[in-house]
């Protein structure tokens, strides 16, 4: 059973026309609205009731990198929305013949009402190439007196991926009913052997929990650092609310007493700045040797796994662990953690739906919070 919040509606009506390209675009009560009108889609959903909010709308999506639950998520929101959702690989569009993010968001915002980007491969492109996308959008629409508005959704880009970290504080909150103020979580980073992975999914964590008084521990080894405009992001959010952050280069210590722990890989941070030239150089064979450069160095840390051991020096040896999937079993995880957690971060995923629907509508319908009250 899904329990909600109530929706600010002036926090709700504050988000219409907004893409929210980082959490931190928002304010605290329009994230607590946002939050609140995703837990009411997915009591209605879980009720069997429909919200087709926004029907007969293009919901046109551009992923620039794999995806399972993202793409998945994007779909079924569309669709629960009564949108018709429709996903292309940006590689295939004119994007890599070098039509810019401005042409290409024109080009898109003309026909489609919401457009999902993800571009997360590259530090300082994903969220620049969303901006200008949205840029794009707007100008055309202003400049042909078209009164749409065609949200972006950022699907994850190099800063941070909105949709997983709000999914993951759905999800929290669930679970934690009382909130999650002056609860311990463990953001670590954890071993892959599979590929370097984007830093944006322990930036965006720890740039949101602490926006609502969480205590987060950040741990990585050495060379694995993130982008400092997200750790003194994290650093300001924790002070204004109570909570607090710090890093440590031990995962023990980051487990120690934590009522969550969030083990997960990314990329030395080093090699994920070279990929840069790399990509602008459309150089291919340098971007193979990078990525194997990234994979031996993270062998050297194959010790950085979410084990039993480490569980059993969290809070009560029994921390809510999660994960935004894929996770690589055997290495990230011990099999026996992810066989306790397998319905919960399940769980976790199942909310990017509710999420999705919710920057949608929140962009789009006009007096949501009546709106869904009358559902
Ligand atoms: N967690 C997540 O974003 O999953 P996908 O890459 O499969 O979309």
């Amino acid at each position: 059973m899904t329990t909600t919040a109530s929706i600010d509606p002036a926090a709700a009506e504050r988000l219409r026309g907004r893409s929210l390209l980082l959490t931190s675009d928002a304010s605290a009560d329009e994230l607590a609205a946002l939050l609140a009108v995703a837990e009411r889609f997915a009591a209605l959903d879980r009720a069997g009731k429909k919200a087709a909010l926004l029907p007969h709308e293009l919901a046109y999506a551009m992923f620039f990198d794999n995806s399972t639950r993202t793409k998945s998520a994007w779909a079924g929101a569309a669709a629960r929305l009564g949108m018709h959702p429709v996903i292309v690989d940006g590689s295939s569009t004119q994007v890599s013949h070098g039509e810019t993010a401005a042409e290409t968001g024109a080009m898109l915002g003309m026909n489609a009402h919401a457009l999902g980007v993800r571009h997360d491969l590259i530090l300082g492109e994903g969220n620049a190439f969303m901006r200008d996308v949205k840029k794009g959008i707007d100008d055309y629409l202003a400049a042909t007196g078209d009164p749409r508005s065609v949200p972006v959704v950022n699907l994850q880009c190099d800063i941070d991926h909105p949709t997983q970290t709000l999914a993951d504080l759905c999800w929290l909150r669930e679970k934690f009913p009382e909130g999650i103020a002056g609860k311990h979580i463990a953001v670590s980073w954890a071993y892959s052997p599979s590929y370097a992975k984007p830093l944006s999914v322990p930036q965006g964590l720890i740039m949101l929990m602490t926006r609502f008084g969480a205590h987060v521990t950040l741990a990585h080894p050495e060379g694995y650092r993130l982008m400092d405009p997200c750790l003194a992001s994290a650093a300001s959010h924790a002070a204004s609310s109570g909570g607090s952050f710090r890093t440590t280069s031990s995962m023990d210590e980051a487990f120690e007493g934590a009522d969550v722990v969030y083990p997960k890989s990314w990329g030395p941070y080093d090699l994920m700045l070279s990929r840069v030239e790399a990509n602008r150089a459309r150089d291919t064979k340098r971007m193979g040797e990078i990525e194997k450069e990234a994979l031996a160095r993270n062998a050297g840390h194959k010790d950085w796994i979410c084990d039993e051991r480490r569980m059993k020096a969290t809070r009560g040896g029994d921390a809510l662990y999660m994960h935004c999937l894929p996770a690589d079993i055997g290495a990230e995880v011990s099999p026996g953690v992810m066989a306790k957690h397998v319905v919960n971060v399940a769980r976790e995923a199942n909310w990017k739906v509710y999420v999705v629907m919710a920057l949608l509508a929140a962009a789009k319908v006009p007096d949501l919070a009546r709106r869904l009250e009358a559902l």
